[in-house]
């Protein structure tokens, strides 16, 4: 790309964000991601279990294209970008070959949101169009649509005109339809992609596939979710799964456990008995592993190319009832797990095609302009790693510093005292030590919520709403399965991931901790035989976080009318909770207005720049 290009692009990206230098000379620009890992990494111990039939799966990438890339632990960990993926699929293909055994690649889906590579896209652009070109040169066999792929119409059309093409009929969407209009105008209904796909694999066998999804409901209009129960009585449904192939390939953007896989599962046994079965889900962002039965296996490989999944299956002849010899892994991915499984070494393992990939993905970061430096982070801040309110926590940051830094700018009412009230649910990501780039303002918080407050309220009435908002975000974490099975269904899978890091957390007490040697990362245990993980790790900490956070009170007396400032996210909840501390006033929508036209997509960068320079 020509220099008068990317300026233009840099420059239509900072009207976008109005958070841009005037001044270049004071911020630099890092062009040079970290194409080796820079700590040393150390190798796993145990070699793969190969089987007849082998399969790599990658699930809920969220744009992670470029690897982790920092350089606190367990980052390096998981520092393999896509490029150095492509080439470990290409290895591991011709070790099939050699093995002469069947090695298939397969996506559970979630491709968007998630970093700058797909949401730093230029005004006008489509989140992850750019980075989904790169991720479609991967031999991919099947792939499945996520819920990513369905909150914005536009995404949906795009991986439906777009992507799904390259796939050439494996992008798979069995209960996922998108509206759009026929060649007379007329609107229609039609699969985002396939809904099936019967294909060969390179040693001849059969393989019968779907791709489903779990009862999303926070799909956009004119796209159309159909319940996995209906699903499986439609006659395609069943016409499809008459043939007895080889085996089934299930993929889909669903947990393995507690969800709709049953049904699918027990409609195909009801009428293939023993017929093998595999299953690659996804959704819930963490490492699982089920059997339904002897005859089948369900697995589930984390998130953000945090993973890659392996499993293996041993087929005997068919008609025979016997269980069926699986084996399973979750492999961290960087460069030297890629290398020793692959039996490559670090100047064996690049293959020009993997590099491209890097390359052409380090220049998409460049045309984002993803490498903008807004400040140096002194410390690591994590969601769930540190207590609130420790000064390593991320929530802690957030309210007790970005937040009335960042509000505070060009405000006309920065002077008056306030208490700034924020959901916790507008983090993703922690912040790292190191350089706090672009691409970490999109990683940390991306959403476009913005503050609103209420004017002249007695600090005491204030600090009371705090309390009853706290107090209320407790209970409701502990009780509640009604709104857990609401969120479940609009997606939102972070209590979830929670629970299973916290349930790792408290299975390893810190006396084992201090023992070990391990270094810091997934400790899974799933209901599959054997130990899954590749790399055996010391649990990260894990602490609960509040729904709700604030920044310090002012130092003012109760009856000091101050700023209540919040969220727009809980206005509702906000008005309830304050007409309930005090009866003084009935305060409503008309006595909220606009703090600042600041979105929280941009508050950590504004931040960086004024704090962390
Ligand atoms: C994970 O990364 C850390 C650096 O944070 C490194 O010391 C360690 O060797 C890595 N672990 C493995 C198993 O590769
Ligand atoms: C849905 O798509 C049809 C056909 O393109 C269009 O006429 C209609 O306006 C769309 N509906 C909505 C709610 O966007
Ligand atoms: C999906 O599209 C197919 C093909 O047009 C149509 O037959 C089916 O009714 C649609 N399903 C749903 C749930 O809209
Ligand atoms: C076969 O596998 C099932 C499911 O994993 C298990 O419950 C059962 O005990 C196994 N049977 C034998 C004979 O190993
Ligand atoms: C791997 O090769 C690269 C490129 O030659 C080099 O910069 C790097 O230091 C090497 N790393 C190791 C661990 O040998
Ligand atoms: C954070 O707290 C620790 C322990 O209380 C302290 O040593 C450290 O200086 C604090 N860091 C900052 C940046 O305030
Ligand atoms: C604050 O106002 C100044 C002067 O109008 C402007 O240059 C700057 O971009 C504004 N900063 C933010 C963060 O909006
Ligand atoms: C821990 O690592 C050190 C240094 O590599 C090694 O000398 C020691 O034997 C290890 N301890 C255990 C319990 O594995
Ligand atoms: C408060 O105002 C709202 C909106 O005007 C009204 O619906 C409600 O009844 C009022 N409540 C009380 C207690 O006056
Ligand atoms: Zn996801
Ligand atoms: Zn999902």
């Amino acid at each position: 790309m020509s220099r008068g290009l990317r300026l233009s692009a840099l420059l239509a990206l900072c009207v976008a964000v109005a958070a841009c230098p005037d001044d270049e000379g004071h911020h630099h620009h890092d062009m040079q991601r970290r194409e080796y890992p820079q700590v040393p990494l150390a190798p796993p111990t145990r070699p793969l279990q190969w089987g007849d039939v082998n399969v790599i799966h990658t699930t809920d990438s969220h744009g992670w294209l470029l690897g982790h890339q920092k350089l606190s632990e367990p980052e390096p960990n998981y520092s393999g970008d896509f490029g150095d993926f492509a080439s470990f699929v290409s290895h591991m293909k011709r070790l099939a070959l050699e093995k002469d055994v069947d090695l298939l690649l397969v996506d559970s889906g979630d491709l968007h949101d998630g970093t700058g590579i797909s949401d730093g896209f230029p005004v006008g652009g489509i989140d992850a169009h750019d980075a989904n070109k790169f991720i479609a040169e991967l031999p991919y066999d099947v792939m499945a649509i996520g819920n990513h792929e369905l909150y914005i119409y536009a995404i949906t059309l795009d991986m439906h005109q777009s992507f799904a093409p390259k796939l050439n009929g494996r992008y798979l969407s069995s209960n996922v339809n998108i509206t759009v209009p026929d060649k007379h105008g007329n609107p229609v209904s039609i699969p985002v992609g396939d809904r099936y796909a019967k294909f060969k694999t390179r040693k001849g066998r059969k393989v019968t596939s779907l791709g489903v999804i779990f009862d999303f409901t926070g799909n956009d209009k004119n796209t159309t979710v159909q319940k996995v129960e209906d699903m499986v009585t439609e006659t395609w449904f069943k016409e499809v799964i008459e043939e007895e192939p080889d085996f089934f390939l299930l993929v889909g953007h669903m947990a393995i456990q507690k969800n709709k896989w049953p049904l699918v599962f027990n409609a195909i046994r009801a009428v293939h008995p023993t017929t093998p079965i595999l299953i690659f889900g996804g959704h819930t962002h963490i490492r699982d592993c089920v059997q339904l039965d002897g005859r089948s296996m369900s697995l589930e490989s984390g998130r953000y190319m945090e993973t890659v999944g392996w499993l293996s299956m041993d087929l005997d002849k068919r008609g025979s009832t016997g269980n069926l010899t699986f084996s399973r892994r979750y492999l961290d991915p960087n460069r030297v797990t890629y290398e020793w499984h692959s039996k490559r070494n670090n100047f064996t393992f690049d293959t020009a095609y993997g590099r491209s990939i890097t390359k052409g993905l380090e220049q998409l970061a460049v045309n984002y302009d993803l490498n903008f430096v807004y400040g140096t982070a002194p410390q690591d801040y994590t969601i769930s790693r540190a207590p609130y309110p420790a000064n390593n926590s991320l929530i802690t940051l957030l309210a007790k510093q970005v937040l009335p830094v960042a509000l505070a700018i060009n405000n006309t009412r920065a002077d008056v005292p306030n208490l700034i009230i924020v959901n916790t649910g507008s983090l993703r990501f922690d912040v790292f030590a190191g350089a706090f780039t672009k691409n970490d303002q999109f990683t940390s918080s991306p959403f476009t919520n913005y503050f609103l407050y209420i004017p002249d309220v007695p600090a005491g009435v204030a600090n009371a709403v705090l309390a009853e908002l706290t107090k209320e975000g407790e209970t409701r974490r502990r009780r509640d399965l009604e709104l857990e099975a609401q969120r479940d269904a609009h997606g939102d899978v972070d209590h979830i991931y929670r629970a299973w890091l916290e349930r790792m957390d408290s299975a390893h007490d810190a006396e084992r901790r201090g023992t070990q040697n391990n270094t810091l990362g997934y400790v899974t245990s799933d209901a599959c035989p054997g130990v899954g993980d590749d790399i055996p790790h010391t649990p990260l900490p894990f602490y609960s976080t509040p729904s709700y956070a604030a920044s310090d009170p002012p130092a003012v007396s109760d009856d000091t009318l101050i700023d209540l400032v919040f969220d727009n996210f809980f206005e509702p909840q906000l008005l309830t909770v304050l007409n309930g501390v005090q009866s003084d006033k009935n305060y409503t929508t008309a006595d909220v207005a606009t703090y600042s036209p600041t979105l929280i997509n941009a508050m950590f960068g504004q931040f960086a720049q004024a704090k962390w320079n």
